[in-house]
């Protein structure tokens, strides 16, 4: 036995080295990075609502909401009644755009948006825009209106602070015209969805998640931006008098079962607005005691050129609409990922989501994506 002591100490250490840098890679892998892109995690544990919890389409019905409606009462410009009727619609993505973003809309037409993916029209894609100031621009907008049919628009100026306004009609829109449909979601036109890996997710959830599904990137402990006043996320003490927001999903894309779209629409007329959105909706959810759900698919960064990462995740931000072609080509011309390819790209992308919040501009391009 003694010759197990005479073991080279130098031989030993290194030894000792190795397996612990394997043992903390190993960790350290398995920690951080190995989950995959279809995790969810219930934020938000509100109690009771404080709005009436029984809101189905007899209840909006029945019920005189005009008194209440005042905050987001817009007419309808063009109103696509007809876009689900007579169809089995599981899902309706609803992309807010700008009059002037004709480009990015037609490069969601070509690519993720392209509703001919889903020959039964059970995915149904549209836009959602105001009205433009511009008088040519407006004119123009009106020809896409007629001539594409995937244009809901109110009348009510464009502006960031009405975006609020622009995500009440979206709700609205959703349990006046389509409330047949399952689920509803509402995304920005920078965007990439997959909508093959969304449907099948949404597919997979247990019942008990599946009803008042509100699901996206979650944002927690986030404080209102009170100065500079021409910050464009300012929020004044009386649009917001907290110091800190309620957990919301992040407005670069959220989903919703339509009980849920019901209960946020009808508590939305009751509830003063605010200029953020997303933070709006957060606020609409807490009182209609609807817990906000994190999707680890749901990431609002940009992956670079990585067609597995595409794959995996739901949703992800910043592309112009060039790089949403090329980007979109390629996933239709490469092979399926294997294991190997598939795990270090879910690798990659969950240090991106990581070093993201540490080095922005790396992965954002700060700015680079604004016209
Ligand atoms: C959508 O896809 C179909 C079939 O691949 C194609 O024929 C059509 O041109 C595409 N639509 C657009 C707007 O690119
Ligand atoms: C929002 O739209 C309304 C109706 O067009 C308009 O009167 C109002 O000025 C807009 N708000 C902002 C902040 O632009």
């Amino acid at each position: 036995m003694a010759g197990w002591y005479k073991f080279p100490v130098q031989r030993s250490k290194t030894f000792v080295n190795v397996l612990a840098a394997t043992m903390f890679l190993l960790i350290v892998n398995m920690c951080v990075f190995w989950t995959d892109f279809n995790h969810v995690v219930k934020y938000g544990h509100y109690g009771a609502a404080t709005v009436p919890s029984k809101i189905d389409d007899l209840f909006i019905r029945r019920t005189d909401l005009s008194s209440l409606a005042h905050r987001h009462m817009y007419r309808f410009v063009s109103s696509l009644e007809d876009k689900c009727k007579g169809k089995d619609v599981f899902l309706v993505v609803v992309v807010t755009s700008a009059p002037a973003h004709v480009k990015r809309r037609n490069a969601i037409r070509k690519t993720w948006g392209n509703e001919t993916m889903f020959p039964h029209g059970n995915v149904r894609i549209l836009f959602a825009l105001v009205h433009s100031d511009n008088a040519h621009l407006e004119t123009s907008v009106q020809r896409e209106v007629q001539t594409r049919g995937d244009i809901i628009q109110g009348d009510f100026r464009d502006s960031y602070r009405n975006m609020t306004t622009k995500t009440v009609m979206i709700l609205r829109w959703a349990v006046t015209f389509c409330s047949g449909a399952k689920y509803v979601m509402k995304t920005d036109d920078d965007m990439f969805v997959n909508i093959k890996t969304l449907v099948s997710h949404l597919q997979s959830l247990e019942l008990e998640v599946r009803t008042d599904l509100f699901m996206g990137a979650i944002q927690t402990g986030v404080r209102p931006v009170r100065r500079p006043r021409n910050d464009r996320y300012y929020v004044s003490k009386e649009d917001f008098s907290d110091d800190v927001y309620p957990d919301y999903l992040s407005g670069t894309g959220y989903v919703m079962s339509m009980g849920a779209v019901r209960r946020l629409y009808v508590t939305a007329l009751m509830t003063s607005s605010m200029p953020m959105e997303d933070v709006y909706m957060g606020i609409c959810a807490e009182r209609a005691g609807i817990a906000p759900r994190s999707h680890s698919g749901f990431t609002f960064h940009r992956f670079g050129f990585t067609v597995c990462t595409h794959r995996q995740i739901v949703t992800s931000h910043h592309y112009s609409p060039t790089e949403l072609l090329t980007m979109w080509d390629a996933l239709q011309r490469s092979p399926e990922c294997g294991w190997v390819r598939g795990h270090f790209s879910t690798i990659y992308a969950k240090a991106v989501n990581r070093l993201s919040m540490i080095l922005p501009c790396l992965f954002i391009g700060c700015g680079a994506m604004e016209e």
